[in-house]
């Protein structure tokens, strides 16, 4: 079967700033794919590429076997994008967006519900009401119906869950496990790393380039140096003495705790302790701990490999 997205050498300039700096990638049919990177690392322009809204400076794209330059056509009426502002029209009901979305894809909203249902029945006790007054857990429920109205092979969403609050967040995800389970393709950028680990295959962009690609096991795996969670009662001055540590070559702060990685195989936390509390640090505690996602990704950024 051939992928659902195949892109190669793909580079797009916008003036003098490289957004898409020669990438290529492949997701497969039915996938649940995601998108991570820095603001301006180039995720939107290679959405609104493969949704046929911008044509590339050099290489190709292809969704679902077609041409995103010339056979731009066949796609659109294959895939549902939602767009990372919310795409609805505010001055027109829940309802009225609905039919206005099925109504440009020449779709019938009943003879579709199927698809959508489980996503709209939260809305339809609010289908008279215009969208500009909902909540964001609501709007992008509603975003979510109006791109599926047509029953696309490919859904784009381009950061869906920015701005949604956490309990909504959870729902939007086994929405859309339960749309991959209908075979739908999912193509989706986010900034939160606990979303991307629920993707089966990650891709990691920075300043245009694909820093990396592989399924978030495989991504916490490149991530072999000992890791430690750090606490200390005054956060800042624990990392400014991290940072002095002959071996150290990570420090970042997670929270309220900071994850510090040294060069030594054999590091010991209660030795890592004790040397910061002979500099002076209080109320330290210090824990040996399994890398995240995002550690892995911020020791791609750092290239500390
Ligand atoms: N239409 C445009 N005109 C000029 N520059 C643009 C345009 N679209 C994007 N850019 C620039 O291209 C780069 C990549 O932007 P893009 O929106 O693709 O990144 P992103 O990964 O989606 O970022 P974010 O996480 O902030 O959404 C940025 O530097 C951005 O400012
Ligand atoms: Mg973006």
């Amino acid at each position: 079967m051939r992928a659902a997205v195949k892109v190669s050498a793909l580079s797009k300039r916008f003036g003098s700033v490289q957004a898409l700096r020669g990438i290529g990638l492949e997701v497969e049919r039915g996938e649940l794919f995601g998108c991570i990177g820095a603001d301006g690392a180039g995720k939107t322009t290679l959405f609104r590429i493969l949704c046929t809204l911008l044509i590339p400076d050099e290489g190709r794209a292809e969704v679902l076997g077609f041409d995103t330059v010339t056979e731009y056509r066949e796609i659109r009426r294959r895939i549902g994008y939602m767009p990372g502002r919310f795409s609805l029209y505010q001055d027109l009901s829940v309802e009225e967006n609905l039919h206005f979305f099925a109504m440009v894809f020449g779709a019938d909203v009943e003879e579709n519900y199927d698809v959508i249902r489980d996503i709209y029945s939260h809305l339809v006790p609010f289908r008279n009401r215009k969208a500009g007054q909902l909540s964001g857990g609501m709007k992008q429920k509603l975003a979510l119906s109006c791109a599926l109205v047509h029953r696309p092979d490919l859904l784009v969403l381009d950061e869906p869950t920015t701005g949604v609050d956490a309990v909504s967040r959870r729902e939007f995800w086994q929405i859309l496990q339960r749309l991959k389970e209908q075979g739908i393709t999912i193509l989706v950028s986010t900034p939160y790393m606990d979303e991307a680990s629920l993707c089966e295959r990650i891709a990691f962009f920075q300043d245009g380039r694909l820093l990396g690609l592989d399924k978030p096991s495989g991504f916490t795996r490149l991530f072999r140096r000992p890791l430690f969670s750090v606490k200390a009662q005054n956060k800042h001055r624990l990392m400014t003495e991290l940072r002095k540590f002959p071996h150290a070559v990570s420090v970042h702060a997670f929270g309220g705790t900071v994850h510090y990685s040294e060069s030594r195989p054999d590091s010991d936390p209660s030795e890592i302790q004790a040397k910061l509390v002979s500099m002076g640090v209080t109320d330290v505690a210090v824990e040996r701990i399994e890398p995240c996602i995002e550690d892995t990704f911020m020791m791609l950024i750092e290239n500390n490999v």
